[in-house]
């Protein structure tokens, strides 16, 4: 079974106008859940990383079990106010609203090689402030992987337009 065939659409949430691609349906499913960490999981077995970074909070959901199969740190990436320690943050609009996301100062090494997960890319605010916090911190993104591209929201080509490739397991057309 596809992988979007998991995945339910809520129209009109959180605003009029937007199609919510709503994943608790696949994370309900456990051969939805397992398919996409298992395939994940395959997809990065033979690249160096070193550290998964996971955007709060649904991307906490899929890079906690990837980092635990693969062997790697987590680096948590959480909206503003909720680090305890030194942190920095990079403010962002996504499709329906504005928002600030921070790491913790230390959580990354000048030339830790980084992949970041996070459930779904839409305008790619997200993923393009989660970037910039990495590579501020010293760190390299590999790669960012989402389990759900929404291509006409163009994510991907400004994820491109600041050299970091990207990777979705499935898409909404
Ligand atoms: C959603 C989603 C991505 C982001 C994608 O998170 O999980 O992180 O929006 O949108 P963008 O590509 O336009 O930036 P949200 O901020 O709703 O937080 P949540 O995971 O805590 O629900
Ligand atoms: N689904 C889930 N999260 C989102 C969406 C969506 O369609 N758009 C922006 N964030």
């Amino acid at each position: 079974m596809s992988l979007t065939s998991y995945i339910r659409t809520i129209p009109d949430y959180p605003q009029k106008g937007v199609q919510f691609r709503d994943i608790t349906t696949l994370l309900h499913h456990p051969a939805g859940l397992k398919s996409a960490i298992d395939q994940l999981v395959e997809h990065y077995r033979d690249k160096k990383i070193d550290r998964i970074a996971v955007i709060e909070s649904r991307g906490f959901l899929l890079g906690a079990p990837l980092a635990y199969l693969m062997g790697t740190g987590l680096v948590l990436i959480r909206k503003k106010g909720k680090l305890p320690a030194a942190t920095i943050g990079e403010d962002y609009d996504m499709e329906y609203g504005t928002s600030t996301i921070e790491v913790h100062t230390d959580a990354i090494s000048p030339g830790d090689q980084i992949l970041l997960i996070d459930d779904l890319i839409a305008t790619g605010g997200t993923a393009e402030a989660a970037i910039k916090l990495i590579r501020k911190c010293g760190g390299e993104v590999v790669e960012c992987a989402f389990l759900v591209d929404l291509p006409e929201l163009g994510g991907n080509e400004r994820l491109q337009k600041i050299g970091c490739p990207a990777f979705a397991l499935c898409a909404f057309e």
